[in-house]
């Protein structure tokens, strides 16, 4: 045979993966093959592959029989939005997408090029785990993956999609990386299968409910983007892409034609109820500020009580952290502690500016929250404002009491400029509790208590539940009117555009985890 046409036939045989039959029932299931996804995600025409004709090396149990190239993953290189990213994607085609040892070295060699040439990772997760035949070295494959997962932490943006089966510790590349997507139905998470789950605790529960996309958007937090679908999700991811640098060098891109309706200027004013015990919907607030339809919500399902997503600012991307008073009026708790601590953690990994929307009445009280822990979670947070050196902006729409207006990116942890409303209530605890604690016994002595605590809660409240003994202490620096919130954000975004902060030489941190 001639040689080209006998590489083109090789060529052929590597796209077709397990074969025509494999590839039908992929489709059969509602899955895109491990090509066809990546021809979604990435630009036309962009892709470059390499390892095309990588074949596994064992000879256990039949497996010399059952060579395919490429061994179960398609890898290599394109881009996204004109920018460099590496892929790998999983072949559930050939041997369900196991992972054998020439499998992984494929997956690590792209790594090892994302991190030297600073460009993000994305992988396309579709595998029935550790290739049962091949045993320890199947093993020693995901170790690799796993380290340098931990190594690329913090360099370059790595993303994981789930798009069918993800078991066993192949789980901990995606818990690795920096955003996990899931999709509906045809994909799956978790350590140990049902199957153990009923032989260990005698629990019976689907593979949908024990580790689908929606169980870990909103009980576990492992998934932090759901798509109905392949397409849906690869849009998402492209999509997400758009916020993001390359590398932990580089700025994210600035997109130069972003709108900004003037309406919400006014639009703005109408949003906070009059009773301040009232709920409404900081995404609105947000949405006024921010650049038309920039909101891209991370971890929407997940602890609603605190919302975190990607914003753009007059073309540059923000990362938003913002207590939610619409979901237990917005306090924070075990969950949204460590949701926020993740998303600004990554954030300043990556050089990403964080704008704070506060309206947070303090910490969750309980035995639940108590006993597992809310001491060392809202740490968390508090440990990941205090070590961020980006560029970080407060507004506090409302409440801010007690040790949680500290955590909420308050001035003295670091935070570079705080605004807060005229409406913003800035004390230690709320007044009536403060008045029932400090005038006990002024209450209790009094002729009508009741009528006496109300007098010394008006008291406290008139002293304290206002913006103007923080800001005569310079603990914020404004108070602002919230028709002006959009120009001194762009403002004080803009003079904050250089800042250079570093933090004390050390190997690293410990945050408590
Ligand atoms: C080798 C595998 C395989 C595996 C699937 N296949 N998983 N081959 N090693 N881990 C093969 C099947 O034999 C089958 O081959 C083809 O892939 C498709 O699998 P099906 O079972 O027909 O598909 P489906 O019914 O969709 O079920 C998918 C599945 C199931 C749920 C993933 O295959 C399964 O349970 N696989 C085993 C999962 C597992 O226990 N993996 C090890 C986990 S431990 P043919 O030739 O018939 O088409 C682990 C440790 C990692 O991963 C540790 C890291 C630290």
């Amino acid at each position: 045979m001639d040689r080209n046409q006998q590489l083109i036939e090789k060529r052929k045989a590597s796209s077709l993966g397990g074969g025509q039959d494999r590839i039908d029932a992929q489709h059969k299931k509602g899955k895109l093959t491990a090509r066809e996804r990546i021809s979604l995600l990435l630009d036309e025409d962009s892709f470059q592959e390499l390892g095309m004709f990588v074949e596994h090396r064992s000879n256990s149990f039949g497996l010399d029989k059952q060579k395919y190239p490429g061994d179960g993953v398609v890898t290599g290189y394109g881009t996204i939005h004109g920018r460099l990213v590496y892929v790998f994607s999983q072949d559930f085609t050939v041997l369900g997408g196991s992972l054998s040892q020439t499998h992984a070295e494929k997956i690590c060699k792209v790594m090892d090029l994302a991190v030297k040439n600073q460009a993000p990772v994305i992988g396309l997760n579709d595998s029935g785990g550790a290739r049962i035949q091949e045993g320890v070295v199947s093993l020693a494959g995901y170790a690799d993956i796993f380290y340098r997962n931990t190594r690329a932490s913090g360099v370059v943006p790595q993303l994981s999609v789930i798009m069918g089966p993800c078991a066993g510790g192949a789980v901990y590349s995606p818990a690795l990386t920096d955003f996990i997507f899931m999709v509906e139905d045809t994909s799956y998470m978790f350590v140990t299968g049902p199957n153990v789950v009923k032989t260990v605790t005698h629990e019976e529960v689907t593979s949908e409910d024990l580790g689908g996309a929606k169980t870990h958007a909103e009980k576990s937090g492992v998934n932090h983007f759901t798509s109905p679908n392949d397409v849906t999700v690869l849009q998402e991811v492209r999509d997400l892409m758009s916020y993001l640098p390359q590398n932990c060098d580089a700025l994210a891109p600035h997109i130069s034609n972003y709108k900004f309706d003037e309406q919400k200027i006014t639009q703005i004013e109408t949003i906070l109820p009059e009773n301040s015990s009232l709920p409404y919907d900081i995404r609105e607030v947000i949405n006024c500020v921010i650049d038309d339809n920039s909101f891209r919500e991370v971890h929407k399902d997940f602890a609603t009580n605190i919302v975190v997503g990607f914003a753009r600012v007059e073309g540059r991307t923000i990362g938003v952290v913002a207590n939610q008073p619409m979901s237990l009026a917005g306090v924070l708790d075990i969950d949204s502690s460590r949701k926020g601590a993740r998303f600004v953690r990554f954030c300043d990994a990556f050089n990403i500016p964080l704008l704070t929307f506060e309206d947070v009445p303090g910490f969750l009280p309980g035995t639940d929250q108590e006993w597992n822990g809310i001491i060392i979670h809202g740490a968390k947070l508090l440990y990941a404002f205090s070590e961020a050196t980006v560029p970080r902006i407060t507004v506090i729409t409302r409440k801010a009491y007690g040790g949680a207006f500290d955590v909420m990116n308050s001035k003295n942890i670091g935070a570079d400029i705080n605004f807060a409303w005229p409406t913003a209530e800035i004390a230690v605890m709320g007044a009536k509790g403060a008045a029932e604690i400090i005038f006990k016994r002024e209450i209790a002595s009094a002729e009508n208590p009741e009528e006496r605590w109300k007098e010394k809660e008006a008291e406290y409240a008139e002293i304290f539940a206002n913006p103007y003994r923080a800001a005569e202490r310079g603990i914020i620096d404004d108070v602002i009117l919230p028709s002006e919130t959009r120009q001194k954000v762009v403002q004080a975004f803009k003079m904050l555009a250089n800042k250079k902060e570093e933090l004390p030489k050390k190997k690293h941190g410990n945050i408590p985890m």
